[in-house]
């Protein structure tokens, strides 16, 4: 499903380079649960950044489904970002004028589908993640739980086979943030979506089925449970 081949990323800053990531092999099987940890700055934004596509390697490929990403067309690569994955945020990037429903809608913009189809697909993804009765809710309006599971239910909506949760904990309280994992959790059980998460909860890493643990832009360790 997923392939990194020797993927490395560099960023120049000034007379000095910063090896974010460096020579990555790593292949992810269909619905699979992958957890990764590591210390700030070890390269974990950016690992997940690439395989979403939104961002590219300076070398080596990723490889999704069997298609080579730097090979796709801006058409193809904006399809895949769009449609094939979700992000989730761990500052929940919501439109603060927007209500729950409209946020929901937003990726299907640029979408083919239709208007009403549109707010159909919201108002079923927010069922989805137990937040039907949040709908007219603007950001503000809402706790930080439903505020991140607006944010599942945004990159649910355009039913992607991948989901790629940057810390979605990391603004919230442990008891909630134990809920929004659970919730990540059956989404990966149930529709099969395979998942990413980015966590510094090692217990999480601990219990997770895959957990790969990464320092200074190398995956040091690997460890299945
Ligand atoms: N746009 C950029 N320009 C220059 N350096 C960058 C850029 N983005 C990231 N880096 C550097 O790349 C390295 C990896 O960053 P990354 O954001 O992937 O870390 P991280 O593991 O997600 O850290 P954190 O846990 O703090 O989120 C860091 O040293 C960072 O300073
Ligand atoms: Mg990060």
């Amino acid at each position: 499903m997923i392939r990194l081949d020797k993927v490395s990323k560099t960023y120049q800053v000034g007379d000095e380079t910063v090896h974010a990531l460096s020579t990555i092999d790593l292949a992810v099987a269909k619905g699979e649960f992958v957890v990764v940890v590591g210390p700030s700055g070890s390269g974990k934004s950016t690992m997940l950044h690439i395989i979403g596509g939104l961002d590219s390697p300076t070398s080596g490929r990723v490889i999704i489904d069997g298609r080579d990403l730097s090979q796709a067309s801006d058409r193809e690569l904006s399809r895949y970002r769009n449609g094939s994955v979700g992000f989730v945020f761990q500052t929940f990037n919501l439109h603060p004028t927007y209500n729950a429903l409209e946020n929901v809608a937003l990726p299907l913009i640029f979408s083919r589908v239709s208007p009403k189809r549109r707010l159909d697909l919201a108002r079923q993804a927010l069922e989805t993640v137990g937040l039907a009765q949040r709908a007219g809710h603007r950001p503000n309006q809402l706790s930080g739980g439903e505020r991140q599971r607006v944010g599942i239910a945004r990159a649910l909506v355009a039913q992607p086979k991948i989901i790629l949760a940057d810390e979605p904990t990391g603004n919230l309280d442990s008891k909630t943030g134990g809920r929004i994992i659970e919730l990540l959790l059956r989404l990966n059980r149930e529709k099969g979506i395979t998942l990413f998460l980015v966590t510094h909860d090692l217990d999480i890493a601990a219990h997770a089925p895959r957990a790969l643990f990464m320092r200074d832009g190398v995956i040091v360790e690997e460890r299945r449970g």
